[in-house]
């Protein structure tokens, strides 16, 4: 059984009306919900600049860090990179590509997560890669692995440098961030854990043999080349896998729900530039 919680109460003091439990999500507005965010890491982590939480765990450990700075010498992820291209630019049956939906530019990262006000619902980009694929009478891709985990590698390494920049333009798009911030917030399965448990609270301390990343940057460097997988993976297989870990019963892969914590969790690090794909112990 995991037992790593030593919360300082101070900690939980600092921790302000923006991430209290039994507070509503809407009680906050996003702007002072990321001002929140960055002072509390801020003080947790007083020598880390907000770029550096792009790198997860290693913007906080020295010792992985090193590590890591020597895989991605040889990026176990290059190969994945070569085969998205190849992907991006081979036709579809009917003859038009990716590119008669995205425009030429493989460099898609900093448009997504967006709010649509048109089908009223948060576009990520692997769903709009599939919603152009079945627009052109080809079936979907799998959303945790594979192909769309190796499209996603070709379109972060062409996008690496862009700022995360969500916009949250209307009421309804509030809705949708108030819901995926409430997902981070809420205490789920066996454990009683939230997201913000482990990945706020907990941010620097052990389990087992990991040690928990801060939220901040969170949502930057995916696709991740996860040893652990010997592969490839998407944002929302890492959702699904801690969703698992809290023991709790998972949303699927770009479910409504999935797609909310991502356009919340990515306004959090707005500022912070997109450096995927990466790789991860
Ligand atoms: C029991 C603790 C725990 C809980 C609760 C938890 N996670 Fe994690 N999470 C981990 C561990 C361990 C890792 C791997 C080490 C690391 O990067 O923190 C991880 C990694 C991640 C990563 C990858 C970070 C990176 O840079 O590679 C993301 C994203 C993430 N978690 C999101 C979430 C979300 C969203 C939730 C809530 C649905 C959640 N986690 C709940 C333990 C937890």
């Amino acid at each position: 059984m995991i037992r790593f919680f030593a919360i300082p109460g101070l900690i939980l003091l600092s921790l302000g009306s923006a991430m209290a439990a039994d507070r509503q999500a809407s009680d906050t507005t996003p702007a002072e919900d990321i001002a929140t965010y960055r002072e509390y890491f801020q003080q947790r982590f007083p020598d880390v600049s907000r770029q550096q939480y792009a790198d997860g765990v290693y913007a906080i450990d020295a010792i992985s860090r090193e590590n890591w700075e020597a895989i991605e010498e040889f990026p176990p992820y290059e190969p994945m990179i070569a085969v998205g291209e190849t992907l991006w630019q081979t036709p579809f049956a009917n003859g038009k590509t990716y590119t008669d939906c995205f425009g030429t530019s493989p460099a898609q990262r900093k448009h997504y997560p967006h709010w649509d006000a048109a089908s009223q619902q948060v576009i990520t980009l692997p769903l709009a890669i599939n919603q152009c694929r079945v627009r052109n009478g080809e079936k979907p891709l799998k959303y945790k692995k594979g192909r769309m985990a190796d499209l996603l590698a070709y379109l972060s390494y062409a996008s690496r440098g862009q700022l995360i920049d969500v916009k949250i333009p209307d009421a309804a798009a509030l809705k949708a961030y108030n819901a995926g911030k409430s997902i981070y917030f809420a205490r789920r399965g066996q454990l009683n854990f939230s997201c913000a448990s482990c990945h706020m609270q907990s941010a620097g301390q052990r389990v087992r043999t990991d040690i928990l990343s801060p939220a901040l940057g969170h949502t930057s460097g995916w696709p991740v080349y996860r040893s652990k997988w010997g592969e490839l993976g998407t944002l929302h297989r890492r959702f699904t896998g801690c969703m698992k870990q809290m023991r709790a019963r998972p949303y699927k892969a770009q479910s409504v729900e999935l797609r909310n914590l991502e356009y919340f969790l990515t306004h959090m690090s707005n500022g912070i530039q997109y450096n995927g794909p990466a790789a991860r112990k």
